[in-house]
């Protein structure tokens, strides 16, 4: 499933790369290859490093 359509990025992509030690959006999506554009899916983003790091100010990082 897109989760990020401005990207073409899947679940399972953003999934991927916020397993590793990235506690910020932004980071997530530079080892995906690419940057938020409209940012409707920055919630979502960061929902899936807070399941997987279980952060709880993803936002405050974003920036
Ligand atoms: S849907 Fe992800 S930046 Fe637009």
């Amino acid at each position: 499933m897109f989760v990020c359509i401005c990207n073409a990025l899947r679940d399972r992509d953003l999934a991927e790369a916020a397993k590793t030690d990235t506690p910020t959006v932004a980071e997530v999506f530079r080892r995906c290859g690419s940057r938020p554009k409209c940012g409707k899916c920055l919630p979502d983003v960061a929902q899936m490093i807070d399941e997987a790091r279980g952060l709880q100010q993803v936002f405050a990082a974003a920036g």
